[in-house]
């Protein structure tokens, strides 16, 4: 599974970069990867991809950043969208492929808590109607970056069986199924706190989100849109025409307990 080990499972956030810039022909690499193969999950919605130097960070340190810090980056990404129906998924899936474009030039990245949208935008002077999404900061990793990889969770923890009230047999996953899912298990979350499960059945995964009262609302969505884009760009690197996700009711009951709330399926 070269994409997942080379590309999802190698991505780690950055909180020191490099004071240099990204040479124009990767920025314009990542244009050309949004402008043609970036992938999302509400096609109705439209958004807008802008880029800011390094003179963002003061313009926009107090509205993102979580516990009121920003970080210092050369580069800023910051996905516009108009507002709608899973436009915080779908925005998250937006960036999240951004993320792992970055990745693949060799560059690192960190998404950034959006504390105030209405501020940041404003202090950016974006000329858009669209809503302030996502901020993510970008760059070269400095060299003396020694941040440690984040534990995440393991394939038995993320996974459950059929339903919420059954065990996940891992050993029945063949072996692009396994790939995705270990995707899902790696992806980004605020302060990593993984707030969600995998529901897998013979025919459909299903992502479900646990109670967190330290991710808000906003934060959870994008989440969710992270890691659905984890699961996809690794199901897409073996099997293009695999189906996308869905936020239509799942089928059946999946016997979610109190505060457990169903998110959206994919079929495998
Ligand atoms: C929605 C979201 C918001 C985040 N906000 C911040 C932030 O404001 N500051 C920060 O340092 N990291 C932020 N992160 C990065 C997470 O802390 C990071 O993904 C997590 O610790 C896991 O580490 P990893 O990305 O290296 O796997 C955010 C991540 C997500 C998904």
């Amino acid at each position: 599974m070269r994409y997942y080990d080379e590309i999802v499972k190698n991505r780690q956030s950055c909180r020191s970069f490099e004071d240099k810039e990204v040479e124009a022909e990767k920025i314009a690499d990542i244009i050309a990867y949004h402008e043609d193969e970036e992938s999302d999950l509400v096609d109705e919605l439209e958004t807008e991809l802008k880029f800011y130097d390094s003179s963002a960070y003061d313009r926009f340190k107090d509205s993102v950043g979580y516990s009121g810090v920003c970080i210092k980056a050369p580069h800023y990404a910051v996905l516009y969208s108009e507002k709608g129906e899973h436009y915080l998924e779908n925005a998250g899936y937006i960036i999240q492929g951004i993320t792992l474009k970055l990745t693949e030039l060799g560059l690192a990245a960190c998404w950034l808590t959006i504390n105030d949208a209405a501020a940041a935008k404003t202090a950016l002077a974006a000329d858009t109607e669209k809503e302030l999404a996502c901020v993510l900061a970008f760059g070269y990793r400095a060299t003396d970056n020694d941040e440690k990889k984040a534990p995440k969770l393991s394939l038995d923890e993320l996974c459950m069986g059929a339903d919420f009230e059954t065990e996940v047999d891992t050993d029945l996953f063949y072996p692009e199924l396994e790939y995705c899912l270990r995707a899902c298990a790696h992806s980004q979350s605020f302060q990593n706190l993984q707030p969600y499960r995998m529901l897998v059945d013979a025919t459909s995964v299903y992502l479900v989100g646990l109670p967190s009262d330290m991710t808000n609302e906003y934060d959870r969505r994008l989440n969710y849109g992270i890691l659905m884009f984890n699961f996809y760009s690794v199901m897409w690197d073996v099997r293009p025409q695999a189906p996308r996700w869905s936020f239509e009711a799942p089928e059946r009951d999946l016997k979610l307990p109190e505060g457990v709330t169903y998110i959206a399926k994919c079929k495998i």
